[in-house]
């Protein structure tokens, strides 16, 4: 693309093993040219400039969303692909049961086969980038590959990238520091041939999404949807991460992170895990509906969190950009969403494109007369047919969000007050309930479940086990990570690490309706989880945990009766018998892996539901 993309040996970088793997992969991909990315204004410009000659992207108006573009998918490619994603550790009792494997040799002989000139008439970018802070002790670099410019544009949003970062890791080796990078190889896997023609989006009907785990290495083929193919953010700072977190003893999770402040100024750090589509993005970004009470952001998506020197549990965001879910936010659900985007700068995908150049879905204020749907299609709203896909999706940078609190630029990262787990539960699950100590709140993270929703391909609605929100993100084997947090709780001071509670916003009535109001909402149940930790509020013990008392919620100007409130607090223990057999059966699928305490509490739960 630039008249400097060459080849190594003219790389712009005395990394000599980056500069060999860089040579090795153009040698099998064999693409037209290859493009060292500078993350540089000019160097967004040319790549959009390229996305919207090639029709990928349409640059939406400059008065609404300004420097912002709209994408369509091809309309396969639209979320993550679990069935298609691997873990492929040497041994397979290390992918365990709720991971894909195949042996590494064996994979990448099928994948060097489906590379080997997969980028014939593209650039190939080359991506230095790092997730979380650059100036964190150690950096934790990447390096990624791809022959996709939409990818490398999403990828200057999600991720701190271009040439600083290149740089850093130079000096540091020069100061003969061991650099390590995570070597993330993407390709939509559609060569062009002489004088053949681009499609809008380019992607095939084989993909693979894999993790090497010894190796520390991806491998991403066929797919150029945001986590199939933003290596930084799934398959790194979760898949590969999480194996890194267990042999260094931290923490690598799925959850966002808010500073909250209350009327008095007293400061708490909450981090949260709810599946892919249940509610992280809304609640980091809350606006409270209880006077007084502030919500800042941290992050949305990923937490990495490490024991400190205090004792306490500190967590940093890895991520640069929001990759938020477009259906169902507006200026009611999420201003501070809202507000983020409307500054520009963004990528929207999948979402449905206005005559006067804006985007719209379904939820957000004032639906157009006329749009043009993710599928391309003439679209009124009087349509049968949704406007976006349920998974599209907004790509905007973190440095926009209006609460964003100054602790996000803090290498240290903050120190987690609250950890709430939280799924999609129709039944069985309250508002909110605290865990009696670490071991009992990692049952909760363990057991969690929720209904599937559109980030993955897939059924959706059907309710499923998703320890701690991360089933398709843990890279080992998920009977060794519950041992894991178990170690953590145990190797600290308990009184020091973070109180556990387990929420659901997602449970309904009779008529099908959310018993919860659920968003700004939200507040109410952050502030008795505060209140908890200090000692302030009443709770009743059930057969599950500490459940709010129902005067101890703060329900003043809630537009609910209190018989509402007593049903989305209420622990039925007759539907809690019900979900014991598929905890049973659940659990069992570990095996030896399942650490005792998680069988005894278990036995407990038991007990007091038939006492
Ligand atoms: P994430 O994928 O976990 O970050 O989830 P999002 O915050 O993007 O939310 C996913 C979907 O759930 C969106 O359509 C939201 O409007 C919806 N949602 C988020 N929070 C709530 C809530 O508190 N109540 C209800 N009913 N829906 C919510
Ligand atoms: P989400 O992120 O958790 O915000 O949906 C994307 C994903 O998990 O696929
Ligand atoms: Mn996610
Ligand atoms: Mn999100």
């Amino acid at each position: 693309m630039t008249a400097d993309a060459t080849t190594a040996p003219t790389a712009p970088t005395t990394l000599t093993e980056l500069r060999s793997w860089v040579e090795e992969v153009a040698a099998l991909a064999k693409p037209r040219d290859i493009h060292w990315c500078t993350g540089s204004d000019e160097e967004w410009s040319e790549l959009t400039d390229a996305l919207v000659a090639t029709g990928t992207f349409v640059k939406l108006d400059e008065a609404k969303k300004p420097n912002s573009f709209y994408a369509a998918s091809d309309p396969t490619d639209v979320a993550r692909v679990e069935d298609r994603t691997y873990i492929c550790s040497v041994d397979e009792k290390d992918c365990g049961p709720t991971n894909n494997w195949m042996a590494p040799a064996e994979m990448k002989a099928i994948m060097r086969k489906l590379y080997d000139g997969c980028m014939a008439g593209r650039t190939m970018y080359v991506i230095p980038f790092v997730m979380g802070h650059l100036e964190a002790e150690k950096p934790m670099f990447g390096v990624e590959i791809t022959d996709s410019a939409y990818v490398t544009a999403s990828m200057r949003v999600m991720a701190r990238m271009g040439t600083h970062v290149l740089r850093r890791m130079e000096e540091l080796k020069d100061a003969g520091e061991e650099v390590a990078w995570v070597p993330a190889l993407h390709s939509v896997g559609m060569p062009l041939v002489e004088g053949q023609a681009d499609v809008k989006w380019p992607c095939n009907d084989t993909k693979y999404i894999v993790q090497f785990p010894e190796e520390r290495m991806i491998w991403s083929y066929g797919s150029g949807y945001g986590g199939n193919a933003l290596l930084g953010k799934k398959c790194y700072a979760l898949r590969i991460a999480s194996v890194m977190a267990r042999d260094e003893g931290w923490l690598a999770e799925h959850m966002l992170i808010l500073k909250l402040t209350s009327p008095q100024g007293v400061t708490k750090y909450v981090a949260a895990a709810f599946p892919s589509a249940c509610g992280k993005t809304n609640l980091a970004m809350l606006a409270p509906t209880i006077p007084g009470w502030k919500v800042e952001s941290i992050g949305d998506d990923i937490a990495w969190m490490r024991i400190g020197e205090d004792g306490r549990l500190w967590a940093v965001n890895p991520e640069y950009g929001f990759f938020g879910v477009a259906p169902g936010t507006n200026e009611h659900t999420n201003p501070n969403a809202m507000k983020t985007i409307n500054i520009g700068n963004s990528v929207f995908t999948n979402v449905a494109l206005t005559e006067d150049g804006d985007v719209w879905w379904e939820g957000l204020e004032n639906p157009p007369a006329h749009a043009t749907s993710w599928k391309g299609e003439p679209w009124t709203p009087e349509s049968e047919e949704l406007s976006s896909h349920p998974n599209s999706r907004y790509c905007t940078p973190i440095k926009q969000c209006p609460i964003l609190a100054d602790e996000y630029d803090d290498p240290r990262g903050v120190p987690i007050d609250a950890i709430l787990f939280g799924g999609r539960r129709k039944t069985t699950i309250p508002l909110v309930t605290e865990a009696r100590d670490w071991v009992h709140g990692t049952f909760m993270g363990a057991t969690l479940s929720s209904e599937t929703t559109a980030a993955a391909t897939g059924a959706v609605g059907v309710v499923r086990r998703d320890p701690m929100a991360m089933l398709p993100f843990i890279g080992y084997n998920a009977g060794d990570y519950f041992n894991h947090w178990i170690t953590v709780g145990k190797d600290n001071d308990a009184a020091k690490l973070p109180k556990i509670f387990y929420v659901n916003w997602f449970r309904r009535d009779d008529e099908g309706g959310f018993l919860w109001p659920g968003f700004g909402e939200n507040s109410r149940v952050l502030k008795w989880v505060i209140e908890r930790i200090d000692g302030q509020a009443e709770a009743v013990e059930t057969p599950i945990g500490h459940v709010p008392t129902p005067e101890s919620l703060d329900i003043e100007g809630l537009d609910l009766t209190p018989e509402q409130v007593a049903q989305a607090l209420a622990v039925d223990v007759e539907e809690w018998k019900a979900e014991i057999p598929g905890i049973t059966e659940w659990f069992e699928k570990f095996g030896e892996q399942l650490p005792t305490v998680l069988w005894t509490e278990l036995d407990g739960l038991k007990a007091r539901l038939d006492a």
